[in-house]
């Protein structure tokens, strides 16, 4: 659902490269690691250090990789679709290759990755299913896809995506809507199977950054999911087993997917 159904702040909308390319100067500044490293954190099951080969998708300035890098990933590859966030990724000195392409058409090699990691691109894509695809395709059997995502529920309550292009002059950049179950069957069509769910409340780390949010308290803002690659399945399966578990994981408490 295009976000426009929702929107409550009526900013001037503009594309994705657009919005980012004036964003990349003061992303950094205005984006709360509580959005998605914090999620990132509570995963019980990642090994960062066990996966030889990761790719971020939608790196943006590279926040996702440095965090992947201090946490022992060694081969990190990025990719993005707008080359003013690319360059400040390169800055950070982190990736090993780092290239412009469309996260549901990157025209990465299949099988190349034991790891993917997307974070707060989601809203971006009109259509799901091709991402997750995508994904599936460059990703080994077996190997897993974290997706940290802006929360729906936050979306549907009014606030798209947006930054100050000026002081007192917000932009929106144009956000699509997708429930958790979009997510869900478009994953599950591809071939993945949920191994985590985590979602973020704005709650009082939040609001000691912004106070500005106290009516939002309480929402869900961001949400990540762990998907593993069927191991034996590859894209275009229609669901996962039920029954089936990662090697290595339990149904009675936390271990590592690798
Ligand atoms: C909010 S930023 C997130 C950046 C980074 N992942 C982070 O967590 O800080 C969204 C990024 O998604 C990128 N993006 C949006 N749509 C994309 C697409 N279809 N393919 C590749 N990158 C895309 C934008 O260029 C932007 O850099």
């Amino acid at each position: 659902m295009d976000h426009s159904l929702y929107d409550k702040r009526h900013y001037p909308v503009v594309e994705v490269r657009e919005g980012y390319r004036e964003w990349a100067r003061t992303y950094e500044q205005t984006v709360f690691d509580e959005m998605d490293l914090r999620l990132l954190e509570r995963l019980r099951t990642v090994d960062w250090a066990a996966h030889p080969r990761v790719l971020d998708l939608a790196c943006g300035t590279g926040r996702i990789g440095a965090w992947l890098r201090a946490r022992g990933a060694a081969a990190i590859d990025g990719i993005d679709i707008t080359p003013e966030m690319l360059d400040r990724a390169r800055d950070k000195g982190v990736y090993r290759t780092l290239a412009l392409a469309d996260v549901s058409r990157t025209g990465l090699p299949a099988g190349g990755y034991d790891l993917c990691v997307q974070s707060l691109a989601d809203e971006h894509l009109a259509d799901l299913g091709p991402l997750y695809r995508e994904v599936a395709r460059l990703t080994r059997p077996g190997g897993l896809f974290v997706m940290v995502g802006y929360h729906p529920h936050f979306l549907m309550a009014g606030v798209p995506t947006h930054f100050d292009r000026a002081p007192g002059e917000p932009i929106t950049i144009h956000s699509y809507v997708h429930l958790l179950s979009d997510h869900v069957r478009a994953a599950h069509a591809a071939g993945w199977a949920l191994r985590e769910l985590d979602e973020g409340l704005v709650d009082e780390a939040w609001l000691a950054k912004k106070p500005r949010w106290d009516a939002y308290r309480g929402l869900p803002i961001s949400f990540l999911m762990l998907w593993q690659r069927e191991p034996r399945t590859g894209a275009g399966r229609r669901g996962p087993s039920p029954g089936r578990v990662a090697p290595g994981a339990s149904r009675s408490g936390p271990s590592t997917v690798s």
